[in-house]
């Protein structure tokens, strides 16, 4: 056997285990797309998508991108570079425009938006600052930008949404320039990111302030336009980075800046220049989400929060814990492996789908179902889990007091 079948035989270990112990519970093939699905004919409510406004499989959405596959097939054949259309620029005009900066650029994933906004802009004289529970995106860009030869930026981690660490760390950096990364909500924890605070100590040590705001955009503030509308600090933060995979029906990142800066990235950012341009019949989807939010964002913003406040209350009521969380992403703290593997079979077996959380993905301690409230939910939806959970979490001796977070969303 070659190293790469022992490397693979040797680490893949606990998978195999949980797979012959029946017990994985990831990568179950849906049958159909939308928040009800079958799997192997088992009908399911999905309880950890990111489609929080519920309108990933609207008719118009669906017929928009039907209408540009007719026009532009699946595929363009090339990067944005020498592959652009005319439904491409017209978005980023409207992004823009939406969300309230001078220009915009959409990549193939918010991935691909993140490391390459990080590996373009940070070089030997910048200093990178990172929330310590950064998404993965982000610590790849900051590990790419810091190991990549003649360019290596110095990197640096602040306590999650902690300003006085961020200061600390901002105030003993080595290099002169310096950019801070945070999220508008965290997606494993379901809290938002102290922005205001953040923000202000960037200015005053001359940082720029970078926001995957991936889950607040189209889900805070009163339109819909993110986490810094839901703060008010909007035209504070210089960059924003966001995602098509969650509120806007598809795939594909968003960036938001200044016409400079974005030029900057779109000439230089690798994974955008030599990786293939976003199709259309996606960017026909997210066009026709963002008309929704232009026209309705209020009204669907308050639909989600109304439910998530709904849920928020019945579970803390039931005694559950629901961690950090203050948004509708809102993780049932289980904080025993076992014990989260098996909540997660036996609510699958009663056709609710909530994905389990595990180490390495979350601390060992931490250990939670990932339960995300959607516009998408109905009510009876919401109660029928609540009762299955309740349940099920007796029989496991889960419950205890629910925690006293402050819901600053709903
Ligand atoms: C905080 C955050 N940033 C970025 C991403 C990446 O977005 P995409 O799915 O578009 O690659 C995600 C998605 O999981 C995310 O949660």
């Amino acid at each position: 056997m070659s190293w790469i079948e022992d490397k693979a035989t040797v680490e893949l270990t606990r998978i195999r285990e949980a797979k012959d112990a029946g017990v994985y519970p990831f990568f179950r093939p849906f049958e159909s797309g939308g928040l009800r699905t079958t799997v192997g004919g088992h009908a399911i409510v999905n309880y950890s998508s990111n489609d929080y406004m519920g309108l990933t499989n609207h008719p118009d959405v669906i017929a928009a991108a039907h209408k540009a596959l007719d026009t532009f097939a699946c595929g363009l054949s090339s990067s944005r570079v020498q592959a652009t259309t005319t439904m491409h620029v017209e978005l980023e005009e409207r992004l823009a425009k939406y969300f309230g900066f001078e220009a915009s650029l959409i990549t193939t994933t918010g991935y691909q938006a993140m490391v390459g906004t990080i590996a373009a802009l940070a070089d030997k004289d910048t200093t990178l600052v990172l929330d310590n529970l950064s998404h993965a995106c982000i610590l790849d860009g900051t590990f790419l930008a810091g190991g990549t030869p003649s360019r290596a930026a110095e990197i640096r981690f602040f306590n999650h949404n902690s300003a006085r660490s961020l200061r600390r760390v901002l105030e003993s950096r080595e290099r002169k320039n310096a950019l801070v990364l945070a999220e508008g909500i965290y997606s494993l924890d379901g809290d938002l990111g102290t922005l205001p605070e953040l923000a202000q100590v960037c200015n005053e040590l001359g940082a720029v302030f970078c926001v995957d705001d991936a889950h607040g955009s189209g889900t805070h503030g009163v339109h819909g336009r993110g986490a810094l509308e839901h703060f008010g600090i909007e035209g504070q933060v210089p960059l924003v980075v966001s995602t098509f995979s969650k509120v806007f029906g598809g795939i594909g990142g968003i960036i938001l800046g200044s016409q400079n800066v974005i030029d900057l990235i779109k000439h230089t950012a690798r994974s955008f220049v030599f990786s293939a341009t976003l199709p259309a019949p996606i960017v026909a989807a997210a066009a026709t989400i963002l008309t929704m939010l232009e026209k309705d964002g209020p009204a669907l913003v308050e639909e989600l929060h109304a439910k998530a406040s709904y849920m928020r209350k019945k579970l803390i009521e039931r005694g559950f814990d629901l961690g950090l969380s203050n948004t509708h992403i809102m993780p049932v703290m289980i904080r025993d492996e076992t014990k989260c593997l098996l909540m997660h079979h036996m609510l699958y077996e009663r056709g609710i789908h909530m994905v389990p959380i595990t180490y390495p993905g979350v601390k060992k301690g931490e250990e939670r179902l990932r339960l995300n409230v959607t516009r998408g939910h109905t009510y009876e939806e919401l109660d029928h889990a609540v009762e299955v959970l309740t349940e099920l979490a007796t029989l496991g001796g889960i419950l205890g007091q629910g925690t006293e977070t402050q819901p600053a969303s709903e």
